[in-house]
């Protein structure tokens, strides 16, 4: 059997991972039986290519390096799907693979899933079923697209099934197997644990010229910082780069000044910041403002492991991402998640989860964070959130019935 896999931006490398693991696994358990071994493909689009945003996660999560990189880039929504597609289709129709597979939901999930499909090839989607209800985010229309079509569905979570069987997918494409971000959590935890705080902090700084002369003053654990209120190892942990947050400078502004008044005042703010909020900032004025702010500490976008080690000790998470969501979960990390839905509400407080939604509402943000600043860390193991996730795609896709 032939597998091509897909990845194309940040959030896929994780998930990517242990699928090839698990393939490996799988063949070594198949060596007299040619049938069931797996040949398997990896293409890169290229959407992320940042050496921070893409290579760094190939060597920590030890991904091999891709068969082939479609070499994308950057551009609008229809121009990353259009040539990913064109390119998609040669890369299909050389190697004719049994089987694509999709994760997650970005621009690659959905234009590789549409190239597939329209070339009758079996589509697997990992991570299918989730749903914001908002058409507004990329995401969502790449979700509905990616499982419309796919020939299999491995969920995450059982809400995930619940949607799709409303949507009318039929039962036999559909399998709950777990969520493949937490094997890969599992399998990295004991790494990033050995990493230290500072150090991660020292060698990502960004080059902003500002006065964060307060970081090397601690040697252990946290940060620590100097002036009234400060509280030794506390520090927040800040990501943001969704188009509904940092898109617009009346929505952008307004959450700066918040972190940079009101969190900074508390506690340090670690910021590693990604290309398009970055981007933003400078665009609309705001860069001075959140270089100028001594407790607001700017790093460039960080690898797996050291984000994991933040996370693994922030006193509180502020994030736009879906993923650190479901780590917060996990590890119990109080998470405001700074959005007005979520797909994945198996994450939140009231499913037992560590997320609280917040939306850009100040106010809403304000009271989530003195109630999260007084909740110390819940963590919780939604069902089959076991780190052998990727076993049981692997088992699905072989199984399936041709
Ligand atoms: C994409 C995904 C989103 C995911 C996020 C994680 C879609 C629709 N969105 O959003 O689901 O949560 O990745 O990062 O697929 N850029 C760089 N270097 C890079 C990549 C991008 O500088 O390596 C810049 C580009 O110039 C671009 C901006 O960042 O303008 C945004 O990149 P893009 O790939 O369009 O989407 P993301 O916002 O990263």
């Amino acid at each position: 059997m032939k597998i091509i896999s897909v990845v194309g931006a940040r959030p896929n490398f994780m998930k990517i991972a242990p699928f090839i693991r698990a393939i490996k696994q799988h063949n070594q358990t198949c060596v007299n039986n040619e049938k069931s071994y797996i040949e398997h493909l990896l293409v890169h689009t290229g959407q992320h290519y940042d050496v921070r945003m893409s290579e760094s996660f190939f060597q920590a999560l030890n991904i091999p390096n891709p068969d082939v990189n479609l070499e994308i880039g950057s551009g609008s929504h229809a121009t990353q799907v259009a040539n990913t597609m064109i390119e998609f289709e040669k890369v299909l129709l050389k190697e004719r693979p049994d089987w694509i597979v999709v994760v997650g939901d970005v621009n690659a999930t959905l234009a590789c899933s549409v190239t597939a499909k329209k070339l009758n090839m079996k589509v697997c989607h990992i991570e299918a079923g989730l749903r914001s209800g908002d058409m507004t985010m990329p995401e969502e229309i790449n979700r509905l697209v990616t499982d419309r079509l796919s020939d299999l569905l491995l969920t995450p979570d059982k809400l995930s099934n619940e949607n799709l069987r409303k949507e009318g997918v039929a039962e036999e494409k559909i399998k709950f197997v777990g969520n493949i971000m937490i094997d890969t959590l599992e399998a990295n935890r004991i790494e990033a644990s050995e990493l230290e705080i500072m150090n991660i902090i020292q060698a990502n700084l960004l080059d902003t010229d500002s006065a964060q002369a307060f970081i090397p003053l601690q040697e252990d654990e946290g940060i620590s910082m100097p002036g009234e209120g400060s509280a030794k190892n506390r520090f927040a942990v800040l990501t943001m780069h969704r188009p509904s947050n940092v898109d617009t400078k009346e929505i952008l502004e307004p959450i700066l000044d918040f972190l940079t008044g009101e969190v900074a005042a508390d506690m340090p703010i670690v910021w590693p910041i990604h290309p398009r909020a970055k981007k933003m900032l400078q665009k609309f004025g705001l860069w001075e403002k959140a270089t100028e702010c001594n407790n607001l500490i700017l790093l460039h976008p960080i690898g797996y492991h050291e984000m994991l080690r933040l996370n693994m000790s922030a006193t509180i998470m502020l994030t736009d991402s879906g993923g650190l969501q479901e780590e917060c979960c996990v590890l119990g990390t109080p998470c405001l998640t700074l959005r007005w839905n979520t797909e994945r509400p198996v994450t939140l407080k009231e499913h037992g989860g560590a997320s609280v939604l917040v939306g850009n509402n100040i106010n809403r943000i304000r009271e989530e964070y003195q109630t999260a600043l007084k909740t110390g860390r819940i963590p919780q193991r939604p069902e089959l959130w076991d780190g052998n996730t990727a076993v049981r795609c692997v088992k699905a896709i072989v199984d399936y019935p041709n």
